[in-house]
């Protein structure tokens, strides 16, 4: 069995989960039959709209449920499933870069080269873990229940580690050195177990086996940050059904202690720990998915925060990232507002307020979002990966709070992280995206 359900749409934002898959496979009969056994009992509603394209809308789902038929594909799939790499024939995306400082004056990608990832692939973090100097990867594979480590080669391919065993659902990986040993180490969110994963690296591109950490219900994202002055990085989650965060603070001896559970906005999801008010402290900001809201915390510095101050976004605010944006050494944010299609551009005022929302299109459901320069002139770019579009979009930044309209860059179907960095050691910015409907990692080499 192959390919047989072809997820053509897969909704998980929190107001209205809904399912639309297809086939014009002659073989879809057993599994239909089996998706509508195990699913329309739960759903209700069930529409068979085309008979040679048979396409079933299923609305009414909870989250869990959509992952759980989506997963069905990467079941349905494993009997052929191999690491393989796979060059796309399609048109190569460019884009004339306006401002004068840029070292680079027509930004081009090439086309993608698509790898397989692992089972409904979530998250990626980036690093050199194995000290080679090359950037490598590690993806956190919802249903495979592990996070697979990809090796950079330094020119744009990857070679498969040693994967880390995880709890259930690991659904958000990062990376960062815990025990100081200059060796860097994986951490992991398990959305299904209430619990995160720390796996120390050996630095040779392999970890040790995960010690677990209890945190809140449904925790989705989490950041890095050294939330106590004591130069040994800390943890800060969200718990998406729990309406806080937890931080876990690193007891300088492979532990974390646990603090109280903090409250935040309706549906945490995304969480970036900055300094946005320069007072060298270490703050949160939260995404409230329910509320479309942001939640800064702004650092004691002994570990604990300040009662929030909310900032509005758009509809169902997700992924987040920071950066400074207009030059003013005032970190900004940038969040995906997945129901509304568009980013909210926050530039900061240094106390952990924002100015009013500047807010941009974006593809279809933007998930998450990350910053970097990828056109070299020295101000912020920003890449947004639309989970239920086939492109992922680039945002030059003018370096003055205000970005280019999107640049659409072709990926495979729904988009759901990125990250950046210089893949192949030319000195540029490329890109790597998840696609959740084909389970790949997508390689896009900046060629400006
Ligand atoms: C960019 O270069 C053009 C041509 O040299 C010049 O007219 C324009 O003022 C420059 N723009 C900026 C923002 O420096
Ligand atoms: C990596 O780069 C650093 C700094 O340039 C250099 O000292 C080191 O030897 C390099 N390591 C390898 C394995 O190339
Ligand atoms: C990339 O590097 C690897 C390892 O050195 C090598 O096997 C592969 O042929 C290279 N691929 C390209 C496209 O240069
Ligand atoms: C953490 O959980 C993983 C996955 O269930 C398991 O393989 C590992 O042994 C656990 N670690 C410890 C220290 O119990
Ligand atoms: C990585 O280092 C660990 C600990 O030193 C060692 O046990 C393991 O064999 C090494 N693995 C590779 C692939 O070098
Ligand atoms: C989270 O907040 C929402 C909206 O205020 C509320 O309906 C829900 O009960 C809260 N959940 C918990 C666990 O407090
Ligand atoms: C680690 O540190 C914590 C806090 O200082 C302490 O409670 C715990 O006993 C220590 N554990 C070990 C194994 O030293
Ligand atoms: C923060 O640290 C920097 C660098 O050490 C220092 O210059 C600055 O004065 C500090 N700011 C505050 C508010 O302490
Ligand atoms: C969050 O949204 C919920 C539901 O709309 C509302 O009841 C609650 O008051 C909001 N909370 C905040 C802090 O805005
Ligand atoms: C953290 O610092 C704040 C402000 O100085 C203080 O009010 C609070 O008691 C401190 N908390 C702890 C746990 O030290
Ligand atoms: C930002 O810079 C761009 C390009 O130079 C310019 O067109 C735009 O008006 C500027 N916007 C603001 C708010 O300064
Ligand atoms: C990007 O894609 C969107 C949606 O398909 C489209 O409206 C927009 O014109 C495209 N932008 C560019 C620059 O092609």
């Amino acid at each position: 069995m192959t390919n047989i359900i072809e997820p053509l749409s897969v909704d998980v934002n929190n107001h209205n989960p809904s399912l639309l898959v297809a086939t014009n496979s002659v073989r879809l009969t057993s599994c239909i039959r089996l998706l509508l056994i195990t699913l329309a009992i739960i759903v209700g509603l069930c529409v068979i709209a085309s008979i040679i394209s048979i396409v079933v809308v299923f609305t009414g789902l909870s989250t869990d449920d959509v992952y759980t038929t989506a997963a069905t594909r990467a079941i349905s799939s494993s009997a052929s499933y191999t690491t393989q790499i796979v060059t796309t024939e399609q048109l190569s995306t460019s884009v004339q870069t306006t401002n004068n400082n840029s070292k680079c004056q027509l930004l081009t990608f090439a086309p993608y080269t698509s790898i397989l990832a692992g089972y409904f692939p979530q998250s990626i973090t980036v690093n050199d873990f194995n000290g080679d100097n090359h950037s490598d990867i590690a993806i956190a594979n919802r249903f495979g229940n592990n996070v697979a480590i990809f090796l950079g080669n330094g020119n744009g391919t990857f070679r498969k580690s040693t994967s880390i065993p995880t709890s259930s659902e690991p659904i958000f990986v990062t990376n960062a050195d815990f025990n100081n040993d200059k060796k860097l180490d994986i951490a992991v969110v398990h959305h299904g177990s209430a619990s995160i994963g720390i796996s120390l690296g050996f630095g040779n591109g392999t970890f040790a086996m995960p010690m677990n950490f209890s945190v809140g219900n449904s925790p989705y994202y989490a950041a890095v940050g050294n939330f106590n002055n004591d130069n040994y990085l800390d943890i800060v989650i969200t718990n998406y059904d729990d309406n806080s965060t937890t931080v876990l603070i690193n007891s300088q001896n492979n532990s974390f202690i646990s603090s109280m559970n903090i409250s935040t906005g309706s549906a945490p999801f995304g969480v970036i720990a900055a300094d946005f008010n320069n007072d060298n402290f270490t703050d949160t900001v939260v995404s409230n998915s329910n509320n479309d809201t942001v939640s800064m915390f702004l650092g004691y510095g002994n570990g604990t925060f300040h009662l929030p101050i909310n900032s509005n976004t758009m509809t169902s605010p997700l992924g987040t990232a920071a950066g400074d944006f207009n030059g003013d050494y005032k970190l900004d944010l940038v969040v995906a507002n997945v129901d509304d299609n568009s980013i909210s551009i926050l530039l900061g005022n240094n106390d952990g307020t924002f100015q009013t929302q500047i807010v941009y299109s974006t593809g279809i459901w933007p998930w998450s979002v990350a910053t970097g320069d990828v056109d070299e002139d020295t101000y912020v770019d920003i890449v947004v990966a639309n989970s239920n579009s086939k492109f992922i979009n680039v945002f030059l930044g003018y370096g003055n709070g205000t970005f280019r309209k999107a640049m659409n860059i072709t990926t495979e179907a729904g988009p759901w992280d990125v990250a950046i960095s210089d893949f192949n050691n030319d000195g540029r910015l490329d890109i790597v995206a998840l696609s959740s409907n084909y389970f790949t990692l997508n390689i896009l080499l900046n060629t400006c």
